[in-house]
């Protein structure tokens, strides 16, 4: 097959990496660090698979685009989209099929915002409605910080139009899971769990990212966890698009924190996650671009190879980030190492934010490239890959030492998920 990666990212240097191994790979628009890269417009490559890496042209409706033009389309519609182009419209449709979620309210009006954050306890959480590059949402303790972001949000000033509807969350502790559900409008699979590292510094303090880290497989989290979440959320999520006439076809990302009172559905994103894309498609050894053009006939249950199967192995990516990200990320340095990065036994690296200059690769983005090492052991990825990361050199160069240095938090009766 030959198969259209759309998309820019570390997450679509992985997918297409992979899916290379059966295939015949294109990647638009890709980066200078990603072979395979082209300048052209998806709908003028001729492909017989498009996979649809970002959220934002998922939301602007390419893939309705693409079908339209007959093609065979791994990502929703606009409609299935807005799943993660709003969360108000999210919060929603959870309330409806009946999945466990935070208590919200939705905002557009500053008095009753404020009202209603002083109903929520000690943590306040903050999200934009729309779009906001994985930055809108803010999770504090400090009143003052609360109510200066729900003022900065809906004033437009902090995120234009995507803040001027606003959700507040009741504040949810407890370790977090990322479970990609692939999805053929009216069943799913899901690939191994994951666990995101989301904030910029180690010990988990400073402002969220897109994400610096992440690891799979994720200890006590069993197959019966993931096929218990399926029946509870992602399969009823599924249902309740369906009774709104959405045929969601692509990747269900659901976001999920293991609470002391239950799992709970934090949020749902309708791509693969970045970087946690990095550690779960590297560990299949089944055919990726099978299963997505399954997905994408609306027939998973058609496909000859059945679940997709992993390595008995663990993988652990590391972001490597420009100085001042999140907050300022600076462009334009020198990337040195990645020769040497690559050459780690068991290292691969994908390039993210990454330009040219003079026929060098320079950094062109927050999150530059993503380290990831496989090994036998969750302890033997980690190791390979910061040996690898410690390769790689550019001004303000920073990444967390900590990506998955603890096991994970989640202890047995978190895990019992009941509606
Ligand atoms: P989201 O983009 O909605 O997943 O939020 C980004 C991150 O903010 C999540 O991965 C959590 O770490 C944190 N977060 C989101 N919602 C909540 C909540 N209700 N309570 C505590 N933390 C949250
Ligand atoms: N790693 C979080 C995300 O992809 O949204």
């Amino acid at each position: 097959m030959r198969v259209c990666v759309v998309g820019s990212g570390g997450r679509e240097h992985a997918l297409a990496h992979v899916l290379n191994r059966h295939h015949d790979v294109v990647v638009t628009p890709g980066n200078p660090g990603i072979p395979g890269s082209v300048g052209t417009p998806p709908v003028e490559i001729d492909a017989d698979l498009y996979v649809i890496g970002p959220e934002a042209p998922l939301v602007n409706g390419i893939a309705d685009q693409l079908r339209g033009a007959g093609r065979l389309v791994f990502g929703p519609g606009a409609d299935g989209a807005r799943l993660e182009g709003s969360k108000a419209w999210m919060k929603g449709v959870l309330v409806e099929a009946g999945v466990s979620t935070a208590a919200h309210g939705t905002f557009t009006d500053e008095a009753a915002a404020l009202a209603f954050l002083d109903t929520m306890g000690e943590l306040f959480v903050v999200k934009t409605d729309g779009l906001a590059a994985g930055k809108g949402v803010v999770v504090t303790t400090d009143r003052a910080e609360a109510v200066d972001t729900v003022r900065s949000y809906l004033s437009g000033a902090a995120f234009g139009d995507a803040g001027r509807t606003l959700v507040i969350e009741e504040g949810l502790t407890g370790s977090e899971l990322s479970v990609l559900a692939v999805c053929d409008g009216h069943d799913a699979v899901a690939l191994a769990p994951a666990q995101d590292f989301k904030r910029v510094g180690d010990g988990d303090v400073g402002p969220n990212t897109g994400g610096m880290g992440a690891y799979s497989p994720v200890s006590l989290v069993t197959d019966e966890t993931v096929d218990n979440l399926m029946d509870v959320a992602i399969r009823p999520t599924l249902a309740t698009l369906r009774t709104r006439g959405i045929d969601y076809r692509g990747v269900l990302y659901c976001g999920l924190m293991f609470t002391p009172a239950g799992p709970r559905v934090l949020e749902y994103n309708v791509r693969f996650g970045d970087p946690e894309t990095q550690v779960v498609v590297p560990r299949l050894t089944s055919d990726l671009g099978d299963l997505l053009a399954a997905a994408s006939a609306g027939n998973l249950a058609g496909l000859a190879a059945g679940a997709p199967s992993v390595d008995d192995g663990a993988a652990v990516a590391v972001v490597c980030a420009t100085e001042g990200y999140p907050t300022r990320p600076r462009a334009g340095d020198l990337i040195k190492g990645l020769e040497e990065a690559s050459a780690v036994n068991g290292v691969t690296v994908f390039a993210a934010g990454v330009g040219e200059r003079d026929g060098r690769l320079v950094t062109a983005g927050g999150r530059v490239l993503t380290v990831t090492g496989q090994g036998e052991t969750v302890n033997e990825a980690r190791s390979r890959a910061y040996e690898a990361a410690s390769q790689l050199s550019w001004s303000g160069i920073h990444y967390r030492s900590d990506i998955a240095a603890t096991p994970s938090g989640v202890s047995q009766p978190e895990l019992e998920m009941d509606q």
